[in-house]
């Protein structure tokens, strides 16, 4: 037996959702650049799920179906309140909740392909209210409601802050959603298709893959971005800050990729998206930071940024809290999760490898009073 520490390069499923074919991120054979600078991310939940875009009909239908939906249970609020709030870090808020979610779903179980569907609707529709109603319960402010009458972007906005958002958050909001919405086979991912692959349910899919997400190696980059760029604090400090980091041979978080080795293309978008809003704030220090470690850690160490580097300084542009970036993430992820959930469950197969081992051999049990 041969390993290949991380799995990497091992094509593990075979996937029509989206790929990574030399260096070009595609979701269904439609390049990402084309999307991010075209598509609503209602569009492009409905290209994850149906494998096409929608007609006009198809995404009024799915729009309206994904505002129906949007009302959390108020159990989930409550159980909210209860939490340890102070400590609670919203992604792990976001995996307990989503795990509730399917307590309250009669047809949690109802593994029928029309039911899943049903539910990857409810999943996508509600996971925005859960982010944002934990966002205001922990500054002991009630949840806002859903609207029906706003883009998915922009009541995500408006129940975070009670306030209707500008269209240029709107659509930035949307665009970040449109780059994140899925990514060929990613951990979170993998995780929600190992889960499901036991025939486990949706919804123990998706808490496994938001457990994935979490971590500072994959979704969690984004927010300990900001946390870096704060602690540089100034673009003159950039230069012995990194310096030193490379020097103890510190992972600058944001840089670097297990597939692109040439560059991530989503981060260009975003990178733009950064100058732009900055621009509007008037904090264009954040992108100045951002593009001088962005050149440093380029040409001294040949890694390029990753689609959570220049993330971090859009969302706070927005003004959205640090710790919501990944949880935002989430957001957008949960439709390819979704997407890679049904997929799998179409043609299902148990997804377990193996592990070489390496252990002790031949041991003798020893009763424990002569250990
Ligand atoms: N900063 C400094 N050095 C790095 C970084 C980094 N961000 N990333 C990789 N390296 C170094 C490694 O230490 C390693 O050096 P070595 O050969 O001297 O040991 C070399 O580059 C190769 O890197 P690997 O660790 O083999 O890369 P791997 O494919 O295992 O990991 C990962 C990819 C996890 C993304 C890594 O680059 C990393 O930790 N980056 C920072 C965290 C991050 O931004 N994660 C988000 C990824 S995108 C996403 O999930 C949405």
């Amino acid at each position: 037996m041969s390993t290949t520490r991380g799995l990497e390069g091992i094509v593990a499923t075979t996937s029509s959702v989206s790929s990574i074919i030399d260096n070009v991120l595609t979701y269904q054979g439609y390049n990402i650049d084309d999307l991010a600078n075209n598509a609503s991310f209602e569009e492009v939940i409905f290209l994850l799920w149906n494998g096409r875009l929608p007609k006009q009909a198809e995404l009024t239908e799915l729009t309206q179906q994904l505002a129906e939906n949007a009302e959390v249970p108020q159990e989930i609020f409550e159980q909210m309140k209860a939490y340890p709030i102070e400590k609670v870090h919203p992604m792990a808020a976001l995996r307990t909740a989503v795990s509730s979610l399917g307590l309250y779903d009669e047809a949690a179980d109802d593994m029928s392909e029309e039911a899943n569907r049903q539910k990857a609707i409810r999943l996508q529709a509600k996971v925005p209210t859960i982010i944002a109603a934990f966002s205001r319960i922990r500054e002991g402010k009630e949840p806002v409601s859903p609207r029906k009458d706003l883009s998915f972007s922009a009541n995500f906005l408006y129940m975070l802050n009670d306030k209707e958002p500008d269209e240029i958050s709107e659509n930035a909001i949307n665009k970040a959603l449109v780059l994140h919405a899925d990514h060929e086979l990613n951990a979170s991912t993998f995780t929600a298709r190992v889960c499901v692959a036991t025939l486990s349910d949706v919804y123990s899919g998706v808490t496994a893959a938001i457990g994935a997400l979490k971590g500072p190696l994959h979704g969690g980059a984004n927010e300990a971005v900001m946390a870096t760029l704060m602690e540089i604090g100034d673009v003159d400090n950039v230069e012995p800050y990194i310096r030193k980091a490379l020097d103890n041979k510190e992972k600058i978080m944001g840089f670097g990729h297990r597939v692109y080795k040439n560059g991530d293309p989503r981060a260009k978008h975003l990178k733009e998206m950064s100058k732009q809003l900055t621009t509007i704030t008037g904090e264009t220090k954040w992108y100045e930071m951002s593009t001088k470690v962005d050149n440093m850690v380029t040409s001294e160490k040949g890694l390029l940024p990753n689609v959570d580097f220049y993330s971090a300084s859009v969302y706070h542009s927005l003004g959205i809290k640090h710790d919501l970036f990944t949880p935002i993430f989430a957001m957008s992820r949960v439709s390819g999760w979704l997407a890679h959930i049904l997929e799998q469950y179409s043609n299902n197969r148990l997804i377990r490898p193996r592990a070489e081992y390496v252990g002790p051999e031949k041991q003798v049990y020893v009763p424990i009073d002569q250990r």
